[in-house]
């Protein structure tokens, strides 16, 4: 149950499935150039091709004239061979990881023939889709970097300017008590970026020539938000799950041991009880309808989009895309709203849903600032129970609770978190 480390068989095993990947990457070369040839030179490569190259030399002495046009001639010939060249690489990529997840496909589909045999009801869908291959070209210094402070190819990604460092120094005390190695700010300017260092703090500067960055250094909150997506993308691509976490939020132990990674996203949620944290059936009601007066709607409480886990699959990373496109496309609507109609709308007439598996963590383990505030300080049962983390989510004056929370749970002040009221004053 809780806490059990589980990894996908690529991830257990790096070097294995990367030495396996390569002969996979020859084979498709070999497959794919053969194929090509067959199809450009029916009759065989070399009978074809040699006279013709031979029959245009010849002719290109004859005239002036006639040469500079067999040259551009020879010209378009070069840059559409270009062309097919970049085309047929693009085509030895695709199928490569065509063959991976047949590959994987193909252990899955196993699986689950055995459980159709099995005894009613143990038959399960699956929620936990491949990884992707990890292509470290995307950003080399990134990669490096997560080389050295991963662990099990995760890590703990937290983005920041100089506007909110005093969380984050909150935050990152809160992790360094615990103990926790595997966590990168990513400094959206160079002074967070030196008081990271100045207090050992991993951390990874943006490089400044990237467009999108500007938004970091000026950018308000909800700018920020859009930034996350594009940012966490490359972290994915270089094969690494990320707990992606906002800096208004305190550590009391190691989130990695909570998690139970069979989903694209495991998120902490807004929700304040079983019913609005994990899902309800929401009747509505319509007397006039008199026989038919109850309809009945699906409702969940967002998923947080400030902190949850992402594992590295083609599904995730479209959910990224699309929130980042979305939030593009319409800048004034709110990150959190936008990250939660991608993931749970359904497909519908011109609307394509996403396919990605979603779990809800749980609400006393990872918890938001109004459960803890409106419930679990005031019952004696729950405020004995130790959280992994608090997210000072639903309250403006971020640095006082989060302060109040060490004192609460870190150094056993009972009184520490008495003084709030259960919202913010206005
Ligand atoms: C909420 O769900 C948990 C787990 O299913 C259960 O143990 C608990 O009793 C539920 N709480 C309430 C108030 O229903």
């Amino acid at each position: 149950m809780m806490g059990g480390r589980r990894e996908g068989p690529l991830m257990r095993n790096p070097s294995h499935s990367s030495a396996k990947s390569r002969i996979l990457m020859a084979v498709a070369i070999g497959i794919s150039l053969g194929c090509v040839f067959a199809f450009l030179y029916p009759h065989g490569f070399f009978s074809y091709s040699a006279p013709a190259f031979h029959s245009r030399r010849s002719q290109i002495v004859s005239t002036k004239c006639e040469s500079s046009e067999r040259l551009n001639e020879l010209k378009t010939e070069y840059r559409i061979a270009s062309e097919k060249n970049a085309e047929l690489i693009q085509q030895v990529k695709e199928l490569t990881e065509k063959l991976r997840l047949a590959e994987q496909g193909k252990d899955h589909a196993q699986k689950q023939v055995e459980a159709l045999g099995g005894p009613f009801g143990t038959v399960k869908g699956l929620r936990t889709n491949p990884t992707v291959i990890p292509d470290e070209s995307v950003n080399p210094r990134l990669a490096k970097i997560l080389e050295n402070i991963a662990v099990q190819r995760e890590v703990i990604v937290a983005l920041a300017n100089w506007n909110v460092k005093d969380s984050l120094e909150v935050w990152f005390a809160s992790i360094k008590r615990v103990g926790i190695p595997n966590y990168l700010v990513v400094a959206l300017d160079d002074k967070i970026a030196e008081f990271c260092e100045s207090n050992d703090v991993p951390v990874y500067k943006r490089d400044s020539d990237k467009a999108i960055d500007s938004i970091g250094r000026t950018g308000t909150n909800h700018a920020v938000s859009g930034l996350k997506f594009r940012i966490l993308r490359e972290f994915l691509q270089l094969g690494y799950s990320v707990l992606l976490s906002d800096v208004d939020i305190v550590y009391l132990q190691n989130p990695f041991n909570y998690l139970y990674r069979d989903s694209d996203v495991e998120s902490m949620t807004d929700g304040h009880n079983n019913m609005t944290a994990y899902g309800f059936d929401d009747v509505f009601d319509e007397p006039p309808m008199g026989w038919a007066r109850y309809a009945h709607t699906m409702r969940i409480w967002v998923f947080n989009s400030g902190f949850f886990y992402i594992r590295p699959t083609i599904p995730s990373i479209e959910l990224l895309d699309r929130v980042a496109g979305h939030l593009a496309r319409e800048p004034k609507s709110w990150d959190q709203a936008v990250f939660n109609e991608e993931l749970f709308f359904p497909s519908h007439p011109g609307y394509e849903g996403l396919h990605a598996s979603r779990r809800t963590m749980d609400f006393y383990l990872f918890m938001n600032s109004k459960v803890l505030f409106k419930t679990v300080r005031k019952n004696a049962r729950l405020s004995k129970l130790k959280p992994v983390i608090i997210h000072i989510n639903y309250h403006p004056n971020k640095l006082e609770r989060m302060k109040a929370v060490v004192e609460f749970y870190v150094n056993g002040n009972q009184d520490a978190l008495k003084g709030f009221p259960d919202g913010s004053d206005w």
